[in-house]
């Protein structure tokens, strides 16, 4: 099958074999390889104030819930019974002391240790090793930001180095006060007949496609918002992507919204300097975390089959704007990114053709997509941003190094090793941070 992933990926060259969104050898390759080692958003810490909060979510094709803890920390456990594997907490999210299996009623504390099993004397003679039997843990977890991340390998790297140059782009709206940002209460989830893959390569880099697909949602209320975009798409070598807008703060100019970003302007200015101080734009954390700071918007893009995945989004605030400003992001995120939003059904309707024309077909699958935009116009060497860039709101790398990541995880038996931040970038990042 590595022969095969080589010939459907040619990078390099910008050619993609549609094959990738919809084979199902493919697709259950990708839940091990892909899904089973890369770090995966888990939940935002805003998710779970208190002891015993927790939030049931997905790494790949496996449910998995995480509880806050006692301590503070935050554990992430398989979400199935060590006896027969039923799920043992089907609520979305809340607060439990201890989660009863509806099956058997083994019953587990919010440590993933099993404290009670009915009949344990009249079914199994008191002889069953309970301190055996807790829930089966992910291999690491950790945090940038309040962002809660999982990985099932213990042999991944740490998650500093797995965001690598992305963490410049992720702090552009992430420390745009001293509070940093919250998860708004809700979560909206949709299903889109079509390839998780679509969704996460389209934000990672595609601005190209919104102004022929949003013309029309976007011109009713912003008619000049696709006029003169001025901005960069940033390809880092772990695999994410960023497309920045410049001098942009929301699609919303005048509201609370506009009002508030631009009171804020002096100290955006201080903490992330002239370069990322007004700027919006959409990206993709690899694999399947992505985001529009713009509309307030962040998303997750949860595997469901090889031509099914489910969208969940949130709307991110920055944790101490007024009530109104809150208010006025989730309106505006829910009427732009919301399942009936006026912009993502447009995406949607994109996703499912392509997904129906794959999955009905045989012709259209020998394709070769072409993913060739700005190739050859990046630099690895741009005097303010890291990673590689292209000084052009239009373009393709990211797509391409998504592709590039995607491939090594697919082929590889060790967890592959990417090439770390370059050191000066690093010094580069510490002095912006610094001002
Ligand atoms: Fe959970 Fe039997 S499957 S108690
Ligand atoms: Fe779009």
């Amino acid at each position: 099958i590595n022969e095969r992933l080589q010939e459907l990926v040619d990078w390099e060259n910008g050619l993609i074999g549609p094959e990738i969104f919809i084979d199902d050898e493919i697709y259950r390759r990708e839940l091990e390889q892909v899904f089973g080692r890369a770090w995966l958003f888990i939940a935002h810490d805003s998710m779970l104030p208190k002891p015993g909060d927790f939030v049931n979510t997905y790494m790949g094709g496996d449910p998995v819930l995480a509880i806050r803890q006692k301590d503070g920390s935050v554990r992430v456990f398989l979400n199935a019974c060590r006896h027969r594997g039923m799920k043992i907490c089907r609520a979305e999210d809340g607060n439990a002391r201890n989660f009863m299996c509806t099956y058997h009623g083994w019953t587990y504390n919010t440590a993933g240790e099993l404290i009670n099993v009915p009949n344990l004397d009249t079914a199994y003679f008191n002889d069953l090793d309970q301190k055996r039997w807790g829930l089966v843990e992910v291999a690491q977890i950790d945090q940038y930001k309040g962002m809660w991340f999982a990985t099932f390998d213990e042999n991944a790297v740490p998650l500093i180095d797995f965001l690598g140059d992305m963490t410049y782009y992720i702090d552009s709206w992430v420390d745009r006060t001293p509070s940093g940002i919250e998860m708004l209460p809700g979560v909206i989830k949709w299903t889109i007949h079509g390839n998780w893959k679509l969704g996460a390569e389209q934000f990672g880099g595609d601005g190209y496609h919104a102004i022929i697909t949003h013309a029309s949602s976007l011109g009713t209320f912003d008619p000049g918002f696709l006029r003169d975009i001025k901005g960069i798409e940033f390809a880092s070598r772990q695999g994410h992507g960023y497309s920045m807008i410049f001098d942009r703060m929301t699609r919303f100019a005048d509201d609370p919204l506009g009002r508030y970003n631009n009171d804020q302007f002096d100290s955006r200015l201080d903490r992330l300097g002239e370069d990322r101080a007004n700027t919006v734009g959409n990206f993709t954390v690899f694999p399947n975390l992505s985001g529009l700071p713009g509309s307030a918007n962040l998303r997750v893009w949860h595997p469901k089959g090889p031509n099914e995945f489910e969208i969940w989004s949130w709307t991110i605030v920055d944790a101490d704007a007024p009530e109104e400003v809150k208010r006025a992001q989730r309106t505006s995120a829910s009427f732009t990114e919301g399942a009936a939003g006026v912009v993502e059904t447009d995406d949607g309707e994109n996703w499912d053709l392509i997904g129906q024309m794959l999955e009905r077909g045989t012709q259209t699958r020998k394709m070769s997509w072409n993913y060739q935009m700005g190739r050859g116009h990046e630099t690895d060497d741009d005097p303010i941003y890291p990673g590689r860039v292209l000084r052009n709101y239009f373009g393709e790398g990211p797509q391409r190094t998504f592709y590039r990541r995607w491939l090594e995880f697919m082929t590889s038996e060790q967890w592959p090793i990417a090439p770390a931040v370059s050191p000066e970038r690093h010094e580069h990042e510490a002095t912006t941070m610094g001002a």
